[in-house]
């Protein structure tokens, strides 16, 4: 076993596959070209696809190199051992040249060999993969390694799950592996038996054998030539050369931790070493993606609402720890200074990461205190946090959904079956507002849009409640849709609705439109709310407070709002449209437009 730090474990990786005759190539960036199928590049393999996929690469068949990596879907391990979200790959790949023999072959002279890492034989495990309906027992691996001298109870065979690497993304290149596992305890020697589901084995390095493409229709199509593609994880490795148990404390990694504990004040403890961890990790990864040449800031969509989600939730677990003042930018420089020589770009992009984390985190800190105080008003209170509270900090307090989540976790909170979905919906509808919003933005404004919505909403109670006096108090909301330019409002009516019962309604919207009447907003329980007899969609909880809006005595309805002061400012209403949609179901189409007179009058 060799101590080497990750920079010489890297070159050494690279020293040995140039002899194999691999061709270096550099690392690609974290953000994928032209490939809408995943966010970041999360393999070495994910840039080569094409290569993968029958295209000659120019520097031939062989290639090896360090590719840096982002993980999303492993976030919620950082804190333990060995996971992180941002990573350094190290990869070989045979393009249609050599297959399972020679790439077992090698695996397994660079670890064990005396003259590259001569890890210890006896803490080596494998597993291959086990068979199914897509591809057969791996037994010529599994054969390989024996052939090596890897015992047979040191071999796993495992499902799919398991061991089956890709497609990167939902479509392309994919097929069984066979992944390396390493006894990390010093001081307990490796159980004869190799148990997979032992955390204290841990994955250094995947070999896997590219035979299929997954196509678009979900099948597993066989590849004209077979590739290899492996990825062995850097830091893993070098915690097991430094002989550590974990990966932050090696040498690239601890720098990073000491500046966060000095900023903190605090030793490291079995209560807060997680935060430690996640803000390192966190940290390193937004560094990573504002250093890359793609520019990324953070955002609300795509990879930058992943670096937001990063950025944020380092700023929140700095303040479990205590740190006050601004550390951001601390931290990503003592990450800069570390990897700058392998990734130059972070030096170069330097400016634009430390001012994107500053501002950043300053404008999550203007927003969290409040943040939390309101969701621990909710958390503390009688009722459950639901998606809408969820969506409700989001918008105002700017904290991801996935942060909502974490604080419910530690205060031991139920997350609901249907939290994720209400969340969806509100984020929808909103999105939906904005969306449009955006579109018309050049053509109105933005106030004047957002002016033509809300009216067509208080001009859907309207409809709603003329619709229950002319028809019968039996129809009832099944839907409602608001665009720009139209409400659309599905009720339960199991007959055609008569012309003449249609120009009534909208005579009686326009009826209650010209009295002016003031649209008032009050908050009262749902009972006290259903016993006034407002309109209730949705049976709230017992006791739960609402908003009830309210025009004169015409229209009164459970409703998050906005609606107009007063009716008078809807102008001229006027049904569109009214048909069947279901069984049972009726829908009407409807506009609210200036009065004629009104128009002629400004000329
Ligand atoms: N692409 C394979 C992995 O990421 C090597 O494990």
């Amino acid at each position: 076993m060799k101590p080497l730090t990750s920079r010489q474990l890297k070159q050494l990786y690279l020293r040995f596959f140039k002899e194999k005759g691999h061709a270096i190539i550099p690392s690609a960036s974290l953000v994928p070209e032209n490939d809408p199928t995943v966010l970041f590049t999360t393999a070495g393999m994910h840039p080569l696809v094409p290569f993968l996929l029958g295209q000659p690469h120019p520097l031939g068949r062989r290639l090896a190199n360090a590719q840096k990596c982002i993980r999303t879907q492993d976030i919620d391990e950082v804190g333990d051992e060995t996971h992180t979200t941002f990573f350094e790959m190290m990869g070989n790949w045979s393009l249609g040249d050599y297959f399972k023999d020679e790439a077992i072959g090698m695996s397994h002279e660079f670890l064990l060999s005396k003259d590259w890492l001569d890890l210890d034989p006896e803490r080596l495990s494998v597993t291959c993969f086990v068979g199914d309906g897509d591809a057969p027992k791996d037994e010529e691996a599994a054969g390989i390694w024996m052939k090596l001298g890897v015992p047979k109870e040191r071999i796993a065979f495992l499902p799919k799950k398991d061991n089956w690497w890709g497609p990167a993304g939902s479509t392309g290149p994919c097929g069984p592996d066979t992944e390396m596992f390493y006894w990390t305890p010093n001081d307990i020697p490796a159980p004869k038996v190799f148990d997979p589901k032992d955390k204290r084995w841990v994955e250094i390095w995947n070999d896997v054998f590219l035979q299929y493409n997954k196509n678009k229709e979900g099948r597993y199509e066989p590849l004209r030539m077979r590739n290899v593609d492996t990825g062995l994880g850097l830091e893993r490795v070098t915690m097991i050369l430094q002989g550590k148990t974990n990966i932050f404390d090696i040498e690239s990694f601890k720098p990073v931790i000491e500046k966060i504990v000095s900023l903190s004040g605090q030793g490291i403890t079995e209560g807060n070493r997680r935060s430690f961890r996640i803000i390192a990790d966190h940290m390193r990864a937004a560094t990573f993606i504002l250093g890359d040449e793609k520019g990324i800031a953070p955002s609300n969509v795509d990879q930058g609402y992943i670096l937001r989600r990063y950025i944020r939730r380092c700023v929140r677990h700095g303040r479990l720890l205590g740190i006050e003042e601004d550390f951001c930018r601390d931290v990503a420089g003592i990450v800069i200074d570390i990897h700058k020589g392998d990734y130059p770009e972070l030096e170069k992009n330097k400016q634009f990461v430390l001012t994107e984390l500053d501002k950043e985190e300053n404008r999550f800190k203007e927003t969290l205190d409040a943040g939390i105080g309101f969701f621990n008003k909710i958390a503390d209170g009688k009722r459950a946090v639901s998606g809408k509270d969820a969506f409700l900090l989001f918008q105002s307090h700017g904290f991801p959904v996935e942060m909502t989540k974490e604080l419910m976790q530690e205060k031991g909170l139920q997350i609901s079956a249907s939290f994720d979905k209400e969340f969806d919906e509100e984020f929808q509808r909103h999105q939906e507002l904005s969306r449009l919003a955006t579109e018309k933005k050049f053509k109105s404004g933005l106030a004047d849009t957002q002016m033509e919505t809300i009216k067509l909403h208080t001009a859907t109670h309207l409809l709603h409640a003329a619709l229950k006096k002319v028809l019968g108090p039996d129809v009832n909301q099944k839907g409602s849709n608001i665009t720009v330019e139209r409400l659309r409002f599905d009720f339960s009516y199991d007959k055609k609705v008569t012309p003449e019962q249609l120009k009534q309604v909208e005579d009686m919207v326009n009826e209650a439109i010209r009295k002016k009447m003031t649209v008032i907003r009050e908050e009262m329980t749902i009972e006290e709310a259903k016993a006034e007899g407002a309109t209730a969609l949705f049976a709230g909880k017992y006791g739960e407070k609402v908003s009830v809006y309210s025009a004169g005595d015409f229209s009164k309805e459970v409703c998050t709002g906005p609606h107009v002061g007063n009716t008078g400012e809807l102008g001229h209403f006027r049904i569109l449209k009214e048909e069947s949609v279901a069984a049972g179901i009726r829908r009407i189409k409807a506009i609210v437009a200036p009065e004629p007179e009104q128009k002629y009058m400004s000329h």
